[in-house]
């Protein structure tokens, strides 16, 4: 038996599989997101460890866990976890989506040396400006950083008492250097810090400690291996079996993530698509990200006072679009813009819209972004044949449907839906303690196929190019 936790950005996903790979035990407890001022988005760091110790004793309630041989984790990545000499979060945890750090990200990026050795632009998002956002803004906390931890590796220091990372988290912090699988000692330097700020490194599919006794015993379950685990895209990858060159999933969460395994290091930081390490060793995958897909239907959802689901659930099959146009952008973009100035916009409101023109706009909107992303991917030479649909926003067979179209390629659903990261997680667990390999990481059983509808291309093209040419008339003006 093995358990998966996925520290997503709503909520905390723990999943228990036995040796077969079954699910035998789920649960979530929600989580919030502070947005103090426009671009910030923050967790306070207890509320993970509390998440985490709700959901394994949840578990543990639901089925006998003696058999239990390991743990993995999966997280929301890029995240600034500051912690003092005795492990104390120093501040609320800035995350991915956070983007005050733009100038500090700008002044990065213009050094050479940070896209030569990381692979990547130097987004906002990620982890280094963002420590740098606060050695310039609050230094009397950086100063008393004793190490920075990525969001599940904070995870793992309540529940092993282990300061570890491991490499496709590693990866999106902008001080690591994705071809050799190491933190860079000159990138560190330049923003004032050294390796010793930083935990130590194994692959996803490694040990990275053992549950604390203490933890174990007040559970109730075995004080077993953890892995090194994954950051929630790539352990969705090995969740779905997207392992291999030429593999690819659309993630649809609070993020819209566009991903493709590598079997190589492939890195264009031109096209603003990530390029990471995947989760096991010699493995690298590249991504298109966009910051708000389930995010900005949730934003009509509070708007109209809707639910998403009621939102998305009468909209039938997909039709051309409307005139009514939505930009996604609510706190920039990353693939293919790299802009944190832009914000969300609608274009065409005329006295028609209702919730549900609206509704139809904000998912073309989304699909739009992935066929952006799908554009800088295939800039890098990498061509996608087909691809796994995953994330809380699959549900909507109309949004995959959608998508298929836009993108041009089969998008295939999984049957159970939303265990993507958090099985990837559980794999990676088992991986770590029986020593099993990528072989188990295999594609999960397909409930559904959506083809793209070869009569709405044409349409699909045009409203396309419109969103492209109204994000370059706009972002000026935003
Ligand atoms: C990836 C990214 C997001 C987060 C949250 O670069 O920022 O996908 O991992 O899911």
């Amino acid at each position: 038996m093995f358990i998966g936790l996925d520290l997503g950005t709503s909520s905390l996903k723990a999943i228990l599989i036995d040796d077969a790979q079954n699910v035998l035990a789920e649960h979530s407890v929600r989580l919030t997101v502070q947005r103090l001022h426009d671009g910030w988005s923050e967790q306070d760091p207890q509320s993970w460890c509390s998440a985490a110790e709700e959901a394994l004793t949840a578990i543990a309630a639901q089925a006998d866990c003696s058999a239990l041989k390991g743990i993995g984790l999966s997280g929301h990545m890029h995240g600034a976890t500051l912690i003092d000499g005795s492990d104390r979060p120093l501040r609320p945890c800035m995350l991915w989506n956070d983007t005050r750090s733009a100038a500090q990200a700008a002044k990065m990026d213009a050094d050479p040396k940070f896209r030569a050795i990381t692979g990547n632009i130097v987004f906002p998002g990620f982890t280094a400006p963002k420590v740098d956002w606060v050695r310039e803004n609050e230094p009397a906390t950086f100063a008393k950083i004793s190490k920075i931890l990525l969001p599940k590796d904070y995870l793992r220091l309540f529940l092993t008492g282990a300061h570890v990372s491991e490499m496709s988290d590693a990866a999106g912090t902008a001080w690591f250097d994705c071809a050799a699988r190491d933190w860079s000692d000159d990138l560190l330097a330049r923003c004032g810090l050294s390796r010793n700020n930083m935990p130590s490194l194994v692959e996803g599919s490694e040990k990275s400690g053992r549950l604390r006794a203490d933890l174990a015993a007040r559970l109730g379950i075995p004080a077993v291996v953890v892995a090194g685990g994954a950051g929630d895209n790539a352990a969705a990858g090995i969740g779905a079996g997207v392992v291999r060159d030429g593999q690819a999933f659309v993630s649809l969460g609070t993020s819209g993530v566009l991903f493709a395994a590598n079997d190589g290091y492939r890195p264009a930081p031109e096209t603003a698509v990530h390029t990471f390490c995947h989760a096991c060793p010699a493995t690298w995958h590249q991504m298109g990200v966009i910051l708000a897909a389930t995010d900005a239907l949730e934003w009509l959802a509070r708007l109209t006072g809707q639910t998403a689901a009621q939102l998305t659930s009468d909209l039938g099959p997909v039709t051309a679009p409307g005139r009514t146009l939505f930009l996604p952008y609510l706190g920039g973009e990353r693939t293919p813009h790299n802009d944190a100035r832009i914000r969300g916009q609608f274009l065409h409101l005329d006295h028609a819209t209702d919730a549900r023109a609206a509704a139809r706009a904000v998912l073309e909107g989304v699909a739009f972004a992935f066929g952006d992303s799908a554009m800088a991917l295939a800039a890098t030479g990498t061509r996608i044949d087909r691809a796994l649909a995953l994330g809380g926003g699959a549900k909507s067979g109309h949004w995959v449907s959608l998508i298929a179209s836009v993108l041009g390629v089969p998008l295939a659903l999984p049957k159970a839906g939303d265990f993507g990261a958090a099985l990837g997680a559980a794999r990676l667990g088992q991986m770590a303690a029986t020593g099993a390999g990528l072989e188990i990481a295999t594609e999960p059983p397909i409930a559904r196929t959506f083809d793209p509808d070869p009569s709405l291309a044409d349409p699909l093209a045009q409203a396309h190019d419109r969103y492209r040419r109204a994000y370059a008339a706009l972002k000026d003006l935003s």
